[in-house]
């Protein structure tokens, strides 16, 4: 006698879920690998939804269109789903930083737009979303990155590798040139003519260890910094952060023109400080509005997102505790979509490089 407890298939399953489509990758996530660990025991279906980042913009969608699927399925009487993530590196094999999966330079035109403060809640907010986070500043003269993130800790040696091990804040391991001015003999090595070979030194000489992103906040401008990333590591990306202003924002494209002539691919334009919002809730836009929205447009690059000017964005920045680092704030709340925006963009550059998997 036929059992009345017959489920579905393993391929029903799949083809139910192959209904699923990334919006970002545009593909469906069965196509994707996303779907693990296939177990159906007659009308039981349990699998594992791996995610291409734990920042995820549709993760809570991408369940409940799941468990619909599957749900709908003749015979499924129940659904497990286990979520998680795995981020997919950009890096090529061999290269500079071999436990990195993904290189963000943080960059802008304009000087004071921001950049370290992006920066740093950035890293805060991938953190917060569960990622490992590195956070470079290459800043060397003007560094900022430790008073953002509250810390002046010196970097411990570890002479088993012969190298300088990050200081963690907020989540973050970082390393700035500003904590190591200060000590004794690294100092002194890590002082030298060229800036460019100074970041490239802080890449390498620095233990990362396994990390999702590693952000890079760079010096304003177009100069050497910028250039000798460009030509050390294969940079996952840039994203470019503007202000309103049409000077800035003009500014900016020409920033994202040297990346692009330098091969780097462009991961979005961030517009910070686009509009505070009065107490009376009404939103003001005292450096004019919509310029950084239509120059992404007229470049074809992403528009990641637009940033309060608040003050608790500055108090924070100013006390060593990022506006990301407060759990539930309507800021910490923007930087956490600006990150799942950015890893989004991540995302969809590893993924190109990929095969699709055949089902069946
Ligand atoms: N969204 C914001 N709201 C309020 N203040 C902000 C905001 N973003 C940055 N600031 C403040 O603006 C100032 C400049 O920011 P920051 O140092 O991050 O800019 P930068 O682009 O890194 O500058 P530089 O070009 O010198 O590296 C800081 O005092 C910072 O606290
Ligand atoms: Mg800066």
């Amino acid at each position: 006698m036929a059992s009345s407890k017959a489920g579905p298939s393993a391929a029903d399953v799949m083809g139910a879920l192959a209904t699923i489509k990334d919006p970002d990758l545009g593909r469906d996530v069965v196509s994707l690998g996303m779907i693990k660990d296939l177990k159906v025991d007659g009308g039981r279906v349990s699998f594992t939804f791996e995610l291409t980042t734990p920042a995820c913009p549709v993760r809570d969608r991408f369940e409940g269109q799941a468990r619909d699927a599957v749900t709908g399925l003749a015979g499924v009487e129940a659904v497990e789903i286990h979520m998680t993530s795995n981020v997919r590196s950009s890096a090529p094999a061999g290269g500079l930083l071999p436990g990195v999966k993904n290189t963000i330079a943080i960059a802008s035109g304009k000087g004071g737009v921001g950049k370290s403060t992006v920066s740093a809640n950035l890293a805060v907010a991938l953190a917060a979303e569960g990622a490992r986070v590195g956070l470079l500043d290459a800043d060397i003269y003007g560094a900022t990155i430790p008073s953002v993130m509250g810390t002046r800790d010196q970097p411990p040696f570890d002479p088993e590798n012969q190298k300088l091990l990050p200081v963690r804040a907020h989540g973050v391991d970082l390393i700035s040139m500003a904590l190591l001015t200060s000590s004794s003999q690294e100092a002194v090595v890590w002082r030298g003519p060229m800036v460019g070979k100074m970041v490239t030194q802080l890449l390498s000489e620095v233990l990362w260890g396994e990390l999702d992103y590693l952000l890079i906040d760079l010096p304003p401008g177009t100069g050497d910094a910028p250039l000798s990333l460009a030509q050390s590591i294969a940079l996952t990306g840039v994203a470019v952060v503007c202000t309103p202003q049409r000077m800035a924002v003009d500014i900016a494209v020409k920033a994202v023109a040297m990346f692009r002539q330098l091969n780097v691919p462009i991961l979005g334009l961030i517009e910070n400080m686009s509009y505070y919002e009065c107490e009376c809730g009404r939103r003001h836009h005292p450096f004019s509005t919509g310029g950084a929205k239509t120059a992404s447009v007229a470049l074809g690059i992403p528009f990641l997102g637009a940033l309060p000017l608040d003050d608790s964005i500055r108090e924070g920045a100013d006390s060593g505790r990022p506006a990301a680092a407060v759990p539930g704030s309507p800021e910490a709340e923007a930087f956490r979509d600006l990150a799942r925006k950015l890893a989004a963009q991540v995302s969809i550059r590893a993924f190109r490089r990929l095969p699709v998997i055949q089902v069946r």
